[in-house]
This record gives C-alpha cells, sequence and structure tokens, in this order.
C-alpha cells in the first residue's frame, strides 16, 4: 500500500477557549495547561457530508486518478445525522457521477484511519481493488453535552482523506481492541416503538479522562515498540511520530517513552482540538502540503480510542507504486 493522494477540510468557525469560558466554568489557562488546545474548528452553517466531500476531491485530484478508477471507499466515521446510508455513500455521489464502486463505513472510533489502512491494505493485496479512497470524516462536537466542561473544551469537527493504491510504502501495522465500553462511550437516542418506549438510553459522550489518558499512552507505546520490534528498528530510526491528536500531554508522555525530540511530533491539535479519526490523516495533509514528508521519510502513525481500540502503521512515504 502507498498513499498518493492526501486531502483535508474543516469548518470555517474558530472557536477560541476564551469564547468556551463564556458559556462553561473554565478558563484559557486550564484548558491550554491540561490539553494544549487552543482553538478548535466547530461545524455551525457548514455539515460533515461536504466537509467528506471536499476532502475526498481534493485526495482524488492530487492523486492523480480519475474518480471512476476509484475501486472502493472507505468512510471512517464514529457518528453522524444519517445513520443510513452510510456516509461513503454519500461522498461516492459528491465525487462524481461516474463513481459507482463498493462503499463502507467504519467506526473504529479515533484509531478509524489505522483500522482503514489495515482493510485497504487487506483488499489491495487481493486484488478486489487497484485505487482505494478513505475519508475520515468526524463532528464530535454534536456526541458533547455543552453544559459539561469535562468534554466538550476538548473536540473539533473535521475531515480528511487518502487515496492509495498497491506499493511497499506500508512496512507494518497493528490493530487491536480490547473490550471497555465504560470509560468512554456516547449512546445516540433512537425512535421508540410499541413495545420499547425506553429513550433513557441515549447519553452525550462520557469520558472518564484519567482512565483514558493511562490507557492511550500505554496502548500507543505497546503498538509502536511492536511494530518497532518486528521492522528490526529503533525509535531513532523514524522520522516523524504522526500520533492521534487528542491531547498534548498523552503525545508527551508517548515522545518521552520513546526518547525523542519534539520536532519529530508534529501537531495540530492546538488549532484543532481533538477531531477524532481525522486527526492523522489531517495532520498527514497538511505536512504534505508544507513539503514536509520527503521520499523514503519513515512515519510511524497511532491512534487509540473508545473501544477501547488503538492501531499504529508504519509507513515509508514516496508516491512510487
Ligand atoms: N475547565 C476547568 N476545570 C475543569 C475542566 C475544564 N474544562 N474539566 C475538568 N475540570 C476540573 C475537574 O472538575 C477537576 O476539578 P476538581 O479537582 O475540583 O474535582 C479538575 O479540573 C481536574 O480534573 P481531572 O479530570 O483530574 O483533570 P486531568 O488532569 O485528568 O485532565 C483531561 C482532564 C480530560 C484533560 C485528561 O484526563 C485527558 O486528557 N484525558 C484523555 C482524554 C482524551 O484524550 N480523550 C479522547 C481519547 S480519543
Amino acid at each position: 500500500m502507498q498513499i498518493i493522494g492526501t486531502g483535508s477540510a474543516l469548518p470555517e468557525k474558530v472557536v477560541s477557549n476564551d469564547m468556551l469560558a463564556g458559556f462553561l466554568d473554565t478558563s484559557d489557562e486550564w484548558i491550554t495547561s491540561r490539553t494544549g488546545i487552543a482553538t478548535r474548528r466547530l461545524l455551525s452553517n457548514d455539515n460533515l457530508g461536504d466537509l467528506a466531500i471536499a476532502a475526498a476531491r481534493q485526495a482524488v485530484a492530487s492523486s492523480g486518478v480519475d474518480c471512476n478508477d476509484i475501486d472502493y471507499i472507505i468512510c471512517s466515521n464514529v457518528a453522524n445525522n444519517y445513520v443510513t446510508p452510510s456516509l461513503s455513500t454519500i461522498i461516492q455521489g459528491g465525487i462524481g457521477d461516474e463513481c459507482s464502486c463498493p462503499c463502507m463505513d467504519l467506526n473504529g472510533a479515533c484509531a478509524g484511519f489505522i483500522y482503514a489502512i489495515d482493510i485497504a491494505e487487506a483488499l489491495l493485496k487481493t486484488d478486489r481493488a487497484k485505487h482505494i479512497l478513505i475519508v475520515c470524516a468526524e463532528e464530535p462536537s454534536k456526541f458533547c453535552n455543552w453544559h459539561q466542561r469535562e468534554t466538550s473544551v476538548l473536540f473539533g469537527d473535521g475531515a480528511g482523506a487518502v487515496v492509495v493504491t498497491g506499493g511497499d510504502g506500508l512496512l507494518a501495522r497493528r490493530v487491536t481492541a480490547k473490550s471497555q465500553k465504560d470509560v468512554l462511550y456516547y449512546k445516540r437516542p433512537l425512535e421508540t416503538t410499541p413495545y420499547d418506549r425506553s429513550t433513557e438510553n441515549a447519553e452525550p459522550l462520557v469520558m472518564h479522562g484519567r482512565d483514558v489518558f493511562r490507557m492511550a499512552v500505554q496502548g500507543s507505546l505497546a503498538d509502536i515498540n511492536a511494530l518497532l520490534t518486528e521492522s528490526g528498528l529503533k525509535p531513532d530510526d523514524i522520522d516523524f511520530y504522526l500520533l492521534h491528536q487528542a491531547n498534548m500531554r498523552i503525545i508527551k508522555s508517548i515522545r518521552e517513552g520513546l526518547g525523542q525530540e519534539e520536532q519529530k511530533f508534529p501537531c495540530n491539535l492546538q488549532r484543532y482540538g481533538n477531531t477524532s479519526s481525522a486527526s492523522i490523516p489531517i495532520l498527514i495533509d497538511e505536512l504534505t502540503t508544507e513539503g514536509r514528508l520527503k521520499d523514503g521519510a519513515l512515519l510511524m502513525l497511532s491512534a487509540f480510542g473508545a473501544g477501547f481500540v488503538t492501531g499504529a502503521a508504519l509507513l515509508r512515504w514516496g508516491k512510487a507504486a
């Protein structure tokens, strides 16, 4: 597998910590020191489907592949307004009338991009597809209780996309899951029926922050070290660690666990907050646009999220297929 195109799209509305402190019992000082987040982009007059399509179009255009040559679309999304049809079919309709490939959504929480890479690699290896569009589109701001400062300050909305094709860029990968439903969950309301009128099951995002913090650091370090060992590499051999953008202190703990310098850990969570599975593809698109990813660079991707799930991928960057 090789990444041959990237794209991203963010909502227009920029929300600062001070703006949140206008209606929540919080402060810029608390949010910045505990998370590293200064602003986030939140959907207001825009919608997630349009962001996902914009990111997808950019990725397809930069890949040089015609949209009718895309033969699978995988969309990573935790939840959005449409339970059905899938967001991937909505994206398909937005990238061109000629595109008629199979479409699939997956919910790998914040590790969804790595799960999508894992599935894409399997589809490419078994000749089920030659070009796959992966779009991670997330609106976690819509799961939060906006009266609760513990969760709502952490998240931002956004979409990131890549086009992948056959190649030798994916050197190793690992995805894990260990059922832990109480530490991080969102229960969406469903319709009542004549036989079940209960609505009490719906609940905005609940998060046990300290448990998630600990599981994130442990899980990410375990994945990264496993891939390094499998590949016969040392932490120093990696050019960039592209970690899920959840919290600067989580990233710092992982970085210190690997004994690495800060420059190897590019971040955008200061500007976007936690955009769930979209955070790594948005980061990849930004680094590509800035020309910071040189051919041959070794990238270690690592993410974690509700489930509890984790995933990591070791990539050698380059367009050659
Ligand atoms: N503003 C001000 N105070 C806040 C606050 C906010 N937004 N959120 C919580 N607090 C308060 C708490 O109520 C608590 O007050 P108390 O001491 O009077 O009880 C205090 O700050 C400390 O809370 P605590 O939960 O111990 O803080 P923390 O240092 O663990 O940081 C998180 C909280 C959420 C930032 C941290 O646990 C974290 O980053 N966890 C991982 C979250 C994450 O990444 N989730 C997504 C994974 S995909």
